[in-house]
């Protein structure tokens, strides 16, 4: 497998960076006197950090005013991190518009729904589609980027932050225009937009696209199509930006590779990641933890999302947490163990870079309670010596570096559009949430030891004999007719409830549910009956259903009913089904697990990650696909893998808090055996222990 080549791909590294796998944190000199900066970089090299983020949210301190520039601070940071073999992911810092620039343009300032201003006071308080602060922002790019361009420390450039956390919709008169040639460009006359947002309903037509607006507070429901479509264009226009800020440094700087941190985490879902990835030079991703059941899990996915949009190549963790976070209801600090686990876990799903938000804990300001690699207990504390005991076990692990994700045999299908689309509202429940169903399946595959792949639509997926596409609510006819393939090509399709439903403009299809899929699962949907927050459905498998269900009528003989909703008005009609395609249709053959043919499947209500259990293995033994774990492990240890052309490394990752035992071969790159160094692998609670073996 090739490793990262040219020189966009991954970092400028400095020759002395030691540890070619990147480690170390947000960077914020500038909120502590410069003596601190002594002890930053002393205790930096004590932890084996190699890398900062530097400026994020340093604008006001950079340019003081419109026609003033500090550099002086910051050529001293620079320089003294380079003294030191750190290398520096610098910012453009166009995060936080300073008080000058807002006093003077107040224009700059995002706008609500409900027409509110978000005035200054935090940060990200600007609009993605201001003319003001797109000039005064790439002016800022320029002088960065100018100043900069030669100093050895720079390894890489990271564009604003967190692009969208929070100004992703803006309502703004400036969101109004370019929502409008969004529009244009999209739809090219009014006509069409009317067909596609479908405004004859409620006489809501219009004349010309200068009457548009953004879906801004509406005496009802505003226009579904038209909030899809503002999520689109919300999305594209911070894409906008990226571009603008890429497009200058890449002017000044053809040889530095250009990122900006992603959110791919929980329920950030505003800024469509599948079409920004082509954007950058390398992929980084910000993740933080929920407390709950699947915290870890939702850990791993959004891990392996991550990886799969950068296809399958090294990204960059760029943010995550040593501990607490500061911005939840209640912030927990992270149990023993799971500060190293966490980041591990990142590193088994491709990650090349560990960092954390950040270096110093702050004393003063809005996150003075998020944790940080040095916490305000100082260098004395259980979190540093996590730190340190993390930087030695990255160290271990720099054999890893370039290796790219290993294929699994099972996808999980992640679908924007569907995410956004299924959640309007106005819909048959607003109790849905479709990355949880995204999640409930893939927290089934690691209780059942299997791998999977989460990609984005659009990913080829061919090489799967399994992709799972839960709530693929939005399906074009293109999607349908791809699915469809894939089925006949052998592949084996699951989806769900509220599946197929509508096309990309949000329009039902027409003759039943789900749609255009109707004939690939041999299946017609009359009916969508969600369930009330007390109501359940029991398969007659004795799985329970919540929140939804379906009245199913099966319309095709290949198609086999695993499960029958049992008692209720439902009673005796099909609630999991089946249909078999190509040879191994009509017979048993994929019955005991082969067989060339393909199948689809369809589940019609929420199982859970329990209930999904017997689905799962159906389908899973109908493919031919089994763990490659230890049947005693299955469940309590997560196998990911990386590989090169010579070795693939396998990280086994322990999903309890309690000790585990795994019999697999290969040489110990981190970890521990039993028995004189010649047992099994022994996992310490939350423990990750990674082998090496020889690639396949
Ligand atoms: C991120 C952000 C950081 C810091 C962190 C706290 O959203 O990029 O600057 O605020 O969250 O968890």
């Amino acid at each position: 497998m090739p490793r990262p080549d040219s020189a966009r791909t991954w970092l400028r590294w400095p020759e002395t960076a030691g540890n070619p796998l990147a480690y170390g944190a947000d960077y914020n000199p500038d909120q502590w006197p410069r003596e601190v900066w002594d002890e930053d970089v002393a205790l930096m090299r004590e932890a084996g950090v190699n890398v900062v983020s530097l400026a994020i949210f340093s604008w006001a301190r950079i340019q003081p005013s419109a026609g003033t520039w500090d550099w002086a601070w910051l050529d001293d940071a620079m320089d003294l991190l380079h003294r030191n073999g750190i290398g520096v992911d610098l910012a453009t810092a166009t995060a936080s518009p300073p008080p000058w620039l807002t006093t003077a343009h107040p224009e700059v300032l995002p706008v609500t729904r409900t027409g509110e201003t978000l005035w200054p006071g935090a940060r990200q308080h600007w609009r993605p589609t201001s003319p003001v602060f797109r000039e005064h922002a790439l002016r800022l790019v320029e002088a960065v980027a100018t100043r900069y361009a030669e100093h050895p420390a720079l390894v890489a450039w990271h564009v604003n932050n967190e692009l969208g956390c929070h100004n992703v919709y803006d309502y703004s008169d400036d969101a109004a225009r370019a929502f409008r040639t969004w529009l244009e460009a999209r739809y090219g006359t009014v006509d069409a937009l009317n067909d596609a947002w479908g405004t004859a309903f409620w006489s809501q037509r219009y004349g010309a696209l200068d009457e548009v607006l953004p879906p801004r507070v509406a005496a009802s429901h505003p226009n579904p199509t038209q909030q899809l479509d503002f999520k689109r264009f919300s999305s594209d226009a911070l894409r906008d930006h990226l571009r603008a800020e890429r497009e200058v440094l890449r002017r000044l700087t053809p040889g530095v590779p250009v990122t900006t941190n992603f959110m791919v985490m929980g329920e950030t879902r505003g800024m469509n990641y599948a079409e920004w990835a082509p954007e950058v030079d390398f992929v980084s991703n910000d993740h933080y933890t929920h407390p709950g059941p699947q915290s870890h899990d939702e850990l791993s996915f959004s891990a392996n999302l991550t990886g799969n949009l950068a296809g399958g190549r090294p990204w960059f963790l760029m943010e995550h947490a040593t501990s607490a976070v500061n911005w939840q209801p209640v912030n927990v600090a992270k149990k023993p163990g799971a500060l190293v686990r966490d980041s591990l876990t990142h590193v088994a799903h491709g990650a090349d870079a560990v960092c954390f938000f950040q270096w110093r804990q702050s004393s003063a300001g809005a996150e003075k309670y998020h944790s940080g690699m040095v916490p305000h207990a100082g260098r004395d504390s259980s979190v540093f010596r996590e730190v340190v005991r993390l930087g030695g076990e990255l160290r271990d692990l720099a054999p890893v570096v370039g290796a790219h994700r290993a294929p699994a045999r099972v996808a999980v299908l992640f679908d924007w559009t569907s995410w956004w689309a299924s959640e309007q509202d106005s819909h048959p429940s607003d109790r849905l949430r479709y990355r949880a169903e995204a999640l409930d399946w893939y927290s089934a595959l690691l209780a059942a030891g299997v791998r999977a792949d989460v990609v984005p639509t659009g990913a080829p997926l061919t090489g799967y004999a399994v992709v799972v596409a839960p709530v693929l609510h939005v399906v074009p006819q293109a999607l349908a007719d791809e699915l469809t393939a894939y089925v006949a090509g052998g592949g084996h399709l699951v989806t769900t409830y509220f599946s197929g439903v509508v096309d990309e403009h949000d329009h039902a299809w027409l003759g039943g549910y789900p749609g255009p899929l109707r004939d690939l699962l041999g299946i017609r949907v009359e009916e969508l009956e969600p369930l009330l927050d007390d109501e359940t459905v029991t398969l007659d498998d004795g799985t329970v259903g919540t929140l939804w269900s379906e009245r199913v009528d099966v319309t095709d003989d290949a198609v086999e009913v695993l499960a029958r909703y049992a008692g209720g008005d439902l009673d005796g009609r099909a609630a999991v089904t089946r249909r078999r395609v190509g040879s191994a249709a009509g017979g048993d053959a994929g019955v005991d697990g082969g067989g060339s043919g393909g199948s689809a499947t369809y589940v019609s209500t929420r199982l859970g990650v329990d209930g999904l259990r017997p689905v799962l293995t159906a389908v899973l033994d109908g493919a031919g696909v089994t763990s490659e774990l230890p049947q005693e492990v299955r469940g309590r240890v997560e196998l990911a893998v990386r590989a090169t052309e010579a070795d693939a490394f396998w990280f086994l990752v322990n999903r309890t808090a309690e000790a585990v035992e795994v019999a697999v071969d290969g040489d110990v790159l981190l970890g521990e055996r039993g028995q004189g160094a010649t047992g099994p692998l022994v996992l310490g609670p939350r423990g990750v222990a990674v082998l090496r073996r020889a690639a396949r």
